[in-house]
Order: structure tokens, then C-alpha cells, then sequence
């Protein structure tokens, strides 16, 4: 299968990009490098064994992105790039609405265009809002208390009236939070700046490059007072999509949304000692106020995506934290 993948440079895009070439298929990847670097493009050639196709280009050029689809015989588009960092987008919100809702629509004009009508969408727990039971299924209803969770919420929508105008077929993905490295250590997480995310940033301080890991709340009520999520590894995340594409070819509803997580909650402290057995190396930590819009626990029922995809994630926290100590030493 030809596949675009919009963002393919990016974190979870080029994990899935590695996770296509080792399953048979060809990833088209296109990213404008707001968050990524070209060495991105070399090492997955060194991963994967081939040289994939790149275009630099936004996805807000709908002209460069339905020619791209032509182009390269695109059978099916996964839609990772746009903007993620839940506290910018409240002090950036066009941004946000620029580039993921505006960014949305151009390249669904362009598919429209092209005739490519297969989409996979990257979304989000985050349009859980603050969860009213746990785990958190589909059914669960939806709230946007940031911009960033908005703009996913307003993209599932345009996705569902498109679906009712007929010949669409699309699966709207919603992460819960991905982590990890692939096993080679030349593909992980690269945030620019101080990170914004829990994993990423204990394993600088494992590496010496902060003093200490700072803990928002330890008052909330959980088993020992810190927030609880459901981490998955991005390779289980990545294997997810190659489900969810077979799914668009088979005689599936129109739109589809499935949760990709572990089911499973660990909190801030068990991810930090999890981290520190993995590394081998100390992680002082820190009691911090609490954030403004962190919730106390948020983990998912993956029962849906087992059951319609045959997908369910199967590495374990321990093999989260190695393979992202591997990327963090090995700095490629
Ligand atoms: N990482 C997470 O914790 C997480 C959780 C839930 C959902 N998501 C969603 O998954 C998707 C991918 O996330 P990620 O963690 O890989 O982020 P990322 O920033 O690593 O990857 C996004 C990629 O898209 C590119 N990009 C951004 N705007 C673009 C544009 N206008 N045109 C072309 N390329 C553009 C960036 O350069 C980057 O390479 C995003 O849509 C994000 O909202 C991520």
C-alpha cells in the first residue's frame, strides 16, 4: 500500500513510517519541519533499509498535497501533522486553529481532489476533557477544556459530515500517551526546548541535563497522590495504524474512532522509579503545584480497538523506559 503519511517526520509519524516499510508498505511522508529535522528522513533509511519518498511542504498547500497524492499513487493518508502542545494553544490559539482545523481542511480538499478518500486521523484522549468514569471508553463523552483539545474535537466533527455525505471512509484515532523509542535508538521523541511531557523530560534528568524531575500535585486522589495516565509505546501506537488502514479496506461503517492505549494507569511516581530501574541512574524528584488543567486519572478501555481491529498493545512500562534510556544515550 502507498500511503501518505502528513507529519511522517515527526514523532509518532516516523515510528509508523518504520512500523509500514517493516510490514511491506510504502510511506510517502510529507512535513513541513515545524517540529522536525531532515536527519529524521536519514536514519529511517538506515532503520528500514530503503530511502522513503519525502516532500517538505505544509499540508495547508492543498496545490503541493493532491499533486504529492497523484503523484505517488496514494491508496490512503494518515493525517499526523499539526500542533500539540496543550499550554501553547492557550496562548496561541489561531495557531492551533490555523494549523490543525485549517490544516485538516486542506488536505481534505486536496484528497477530495485527488480522488484519495481513505483517512486515518490522529486525535486525541484530550477530547475526553476530565473523565467522568474510568476507563475511558468511546462512548465517553467528548469535552474540550483547551484550544489544543478543540481543534480535535471541531476535525472528528468535519470528519463525521463528511462521512454522512458518502464515500469517505475514515478511522479517527484517540491516542492516550505515547512514549518509548524504536528498539534500534535512532528514531524517539526530540522536543524542542524544555519538554512539555512527563518521559521525555525524566529521561534528561536521568541524563544530568535538569536537577530534578518536578511532580504537579501529589494531593490528588490517587493511590500515592500524583496523576495517572495511560502510557503506550510508540511502537504499539505505530502497529495500531497499520490496523486501522487494513480496517479502511474492509467492509467497515464510513467513519470509525478507536482508543489506542494500554488500559492500564501508572502514576508520575511509578513512571519515575520505572525510569530510574531502566536507566540505572538516580532521578531526584520534586513536589510542584499542581497545573491548572491536569486531571488526577485518565486511562482507556482499549476493548474496542481489540475486538473490531485485532490490535491491543503488548510492551510493557519496563520496555517503555529502555527503549527511550537508549534513545536519550544514544542522542543520534
Ligand atoms: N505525542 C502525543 O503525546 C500525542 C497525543 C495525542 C495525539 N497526538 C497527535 O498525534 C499527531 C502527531 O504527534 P507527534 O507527537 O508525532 O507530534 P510531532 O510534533 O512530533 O509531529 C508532528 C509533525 O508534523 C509536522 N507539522 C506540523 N505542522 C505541519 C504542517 N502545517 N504541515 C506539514 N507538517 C507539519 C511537524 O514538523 C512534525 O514533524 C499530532 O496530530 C498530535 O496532535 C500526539
Amino acid at each position: 500500500m502507498n500511503v501518505l503519511l502528513t507529519g511522517g517526520l515527526g514523532y509518532i509519524g516516523s515510528h509508523t513510517a518504520a512500523a509500514l516499510v517493516a510490514a511491506g508498505h510504502t510511506p510517502i511522508l510529507l512535513d513541513n519541519l515545524a517540529n522536525a529535522d531532515l536527519g529524521v528522513h536519514d536514519r529511517l533509511a538506515v532503520v528500514g533499509g530503503v530511502e522513503l519518498p519525502f516532500v517538505c511542504a505544509d499540508v495547508r498547500d492543498t496545490d503541493t498535497v493532491a499533486r504529492t497524492l497523484i503523484e505517488h499513487r496514494v491508496e490512503a493518508v494518515v493525517h499526523f501533522a499539526g500542533l500539540k502542545a496543550v499550554a501553547e494553544s492557550v496562548h496561541m490559539p489561531l495557531a492551533y486553529f490555523d494549523a490543525n482545523v485549517g490544516g485538516t481542511l486542506s488536505l481534505l480538499r486536496a484528497m477530495d481532489s485527488a480522488g484519495v478518500r481513505q483517512l486515518v486521523f490522529s486525535s486525541s484522549a484530550a477530547v475526553y476533557g476530565t473523565p467522568r468514569y474510568l476507563p475511558v471508553d468511546e462512548a465517553h463523552p467528548t469535552e474540550a477544556i483547551t484550544p489544543y483539545s478543540r481543534t480535535k474535537l471541531h476535525i472528528e466533527e468535519i470528519l463525521a459530515d463528511l462521512a454522512a455525505a458518502g464515500e469517505w471512509r475514515m478511522v479517527v484515532l484517540r491516542y492516550f500517551n505515547p512514549v518509548g523509542a524504536h528498539p534500534s535508538g535512532l528514531l524517539g521523541e526530540r522536543p524542542q526546548g524544555t519538554p512539555n511531557n512527563l518521559m521525555p523530560f525524566v529521561a534528561q534528568v536521568a541524563a544530568g541535563e535538569h536537577p530534578c524531575v518536578e511532580i504537579f500535585g501529589d494531593d490528588y486522589d490517587t493511590p500515592d497522590g500524583t496523576g495517572i495516565r495511560d502510557y503506550i509505546h510508540v511502537m504499539d501506537l505505530a502497529e495500531g495504524h497499520l490496523a486501522a488502514l487494513q480496517r479502511l479496506f474492509a467492509a467497515a461503517p464510513a467513519l470509525e474512532t478507536f482508543n489506542l492505549g494500554t488500559g492500564r494507569g501508572y502514576s508520575v511516581r511509578e513512571m519515575i522509579a520505572a525510569f530510574a530501574a531502566a536507566s540505572g541512574q538516580d532521578i531526584p524528584s520534586r513536589v510542584a503545584p499542581r497545573r491548572g488543567r491536569d486531571v488526577a486519572s485518565c486511562y482507556a478501555d482499549p476493548s474496542r480497538a481489540a475486538a473490531v481491529l485485532g490490535w491491543r498493545a503488548k510492551r510493557g512500562l519496563a520496555e517503555m523506559c529502555e527503549s527511550a534510556w537508549r534513545f536519550q544515550t544514544r542522542k543520534p
